[in-house]
This record gives structure tokens, C-alpha cells and sequence, in this order.
């Protein structure tokens, strides 16, 4: 096992649902300090194998590594304090609460891991301290204060983004990130994410359908379908593998 070059490894991953195997039999590796994106069509299985690498699903068979160590089947609050930071696809912001108040809620999951030898009162300074920094990061500060609900959709993505980023993730497991929202607000949250993932040393696992913001922003894409993968590489690659060009991306995106 390379500890210290893949952040994550999953060896012959499998999730079964009854008789379908939603992850069949994958491997692969997440170079740490990367933005590697999965793609593949509704229902090859991406949702399915974030939810094993954040811990909200247990294999039917097969090992989850993080930094070489086995993390297999380990609860999900273990996988925070660990480092590992998601998203859903349905969001988790407190409508009634402010921005800033969802960010420092946030940031208090990381407390007991980084701020386990201050006193309540210091951690508590630090909590607000990093949620200020994390609203300037999402461009949010000048809306610190407005309630969650009153923002437009774009800004809620962004505020999910930083929601994200208050526990200090070493990775961030983004599952469409960009569901739903406007096409013209798209890049400037891609271009958010990718500056997230260089400047802070991050981790992004990205499950994004936009072929253009896959292919512009990714360092790795693994292409799924039916559960299994079928492809990996650099977008050029991808863009120029022939069996992704027939059973995926040929009739559905333009390259
Ligand atoms: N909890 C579940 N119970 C039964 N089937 C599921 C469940 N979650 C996902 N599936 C099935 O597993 C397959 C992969 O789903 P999913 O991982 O959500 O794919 P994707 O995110 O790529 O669209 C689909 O056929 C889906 O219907
Ligand atoms: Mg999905």
C-alpha cells in the first residue's frame, strides 16, 4: 500500500442491492492533492461509491483505504474527525439559520479533533474564527448574516461549499456540486472548487455531469458505467478512448 501517494484506495469494492450490484468489483485510486472526477450515465453506480468511501453505505465485499489505512465499514462520524468531508445531493443547509451560523455550526464537527486541548471558550473563538475565513473563501461574507433561505440558489451552493470546508476536510467528496443550478453560475462555483482544491491542499473527488467542466478542470476521471469502471485517465485520454466514446459519451455529450 503507498500511504503517502494515494489518499484513497478501494480494492475489488462491491455493493450489492439484492440481486444488483450497484459497485461491482472496483479499484481505484485517488491521487491525493488531485480534483479526480467520476462520471458515467444515471445509475452506473458514482452515488453508490461515494457513499462507501464517505462511510454512509457498508460493502457487500471488498476494502476502503484512506492514507493506507483499512477503513472499511468504519461509522460516519469517524470519517470526519479523519478528514473526509461530503456533500449530498439534496442540501443540508438550516434555512432559518444565517450563513454565518450554518458555517460555524459546521466548523464545530472538527472541535473535538483539532480543538480537543483548548478550553470551551477558546474553541469556540476558533470555531467563529475559521467560519469568518471560510465565508470570505465561498464569497459569503458579505452576506454573513443574511438568513440561509433568503440567498439565491447559486449562493446556497456556495454556502453548502463552505459548509463543507469548516471541519478543515482533507477530502472532499462532491456529489454534483452543480445540480440544478443556473448554467451561467456554474463556472464561477467550478472555478470555487478548483481553487478550494490548489490553494488549500485538498482532495476533490467530483461526481459532475458538465463534460465541459469535467474535462476543463479534472486531473483524473474515472468513467463509470453499470457499476463497474470503465475507463480512467487525463481528460485527454478519456476524450480519445474509444470504448467510453461508444458506450457513453458518443451519443450523449459533444467532445
Ligand atoms: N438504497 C438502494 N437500494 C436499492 N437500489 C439502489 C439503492 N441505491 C442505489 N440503488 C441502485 O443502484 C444503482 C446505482 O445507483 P447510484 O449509485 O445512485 O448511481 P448514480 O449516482 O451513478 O446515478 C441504480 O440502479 C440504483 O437504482
Ligand atoms: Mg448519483
Amino acid at each position: 500500500m503507498m500511504a503517502n501517494e494515494f489518499l484513497f484506495e478501494t480494492v475489488n469494492l462491491s455493493k450489492h442491492f439484492g440481486a444488483l450490484a450497484a459497485v461491482d468489483d472496483v479499484n481505484l485510486q485517488i491521487r491525493r492533492n488531485t480534483l479526480h472526477a467520476i462520471i458515467g450515465p444515471n445509475g452506473a453506480g458514482k452515488t453508490t461509491l461515494f457513499n462507501l468511501l464517505s462511510g454512509n453505505l457498508k460493502p457487500t465485499s471488498g476494502k476502503v483505504f484512506y492514507n493506507g489505512n483499512d477503513i472499511t465499514g468504519q461509522p460516519i462520524h469517524r470519517m470526519i474527525h479523519i478528514g473526509i468531508g461530503r456533500s449530498f445531493q439534496i442540501t443540508n443547509v438550516f434555512p432559518n439559520l444565517t450563513v454565518f451560523e450554518n458555517i460555524r455550526l459546521a466548523s464545530q464537527a472538527m472541535e473535538k479533533g483539532n480543538f480537543r486541548f483548548l478550553t470551551d471558550a477558546s474553541r469556540l473563538k476558533k470555531c467563529e474564527e475559521r467560519a469568518w475565513a471560510v465565508a470570505e473563501k465561498v464569497g459569503l461574507k458579505e452576506k454573513a448574516f443574511s438568513p440561509a433561505r433568503m440567498l439565491p440558489h447559486g449562493d446556497q451552493r456556495k454556502l453548502e461549499l463552505g459548509m463543507i470546508l469548516a471541519p478543515d476536510p482533507s477530502v472532499l467528496l462532491l456529489d454534483e456540486p452543480t445540480a440544478g443550478m443556473a448554467a451561467e453560475q456554474v463556472p464561477e462555483l467550478i472555478k470555487l472548487i478548483r481553487e478550494v482544491q490548489a490553494d488549500g491542499n485538498k482532495t476533490v473527488v467530483l461526481v459532475e455531469h458538465n463534460m465541459n467542466v469535467v474535462m476543463s478542470i479534472s486531473d483524473t476521471i474515472t468513467v463509470m458505467n453499470l457499476g463497474k469502471k470503465l475507463a480512467e485517465g487525463s481528460p485527454e485520454q478519456i476524450t480519445s478512448n474509444k470504448e467510453v466514446q461508444t458506450a457513453y459519451l458518443g451519443g450523449l455529450y459533444e467532445l
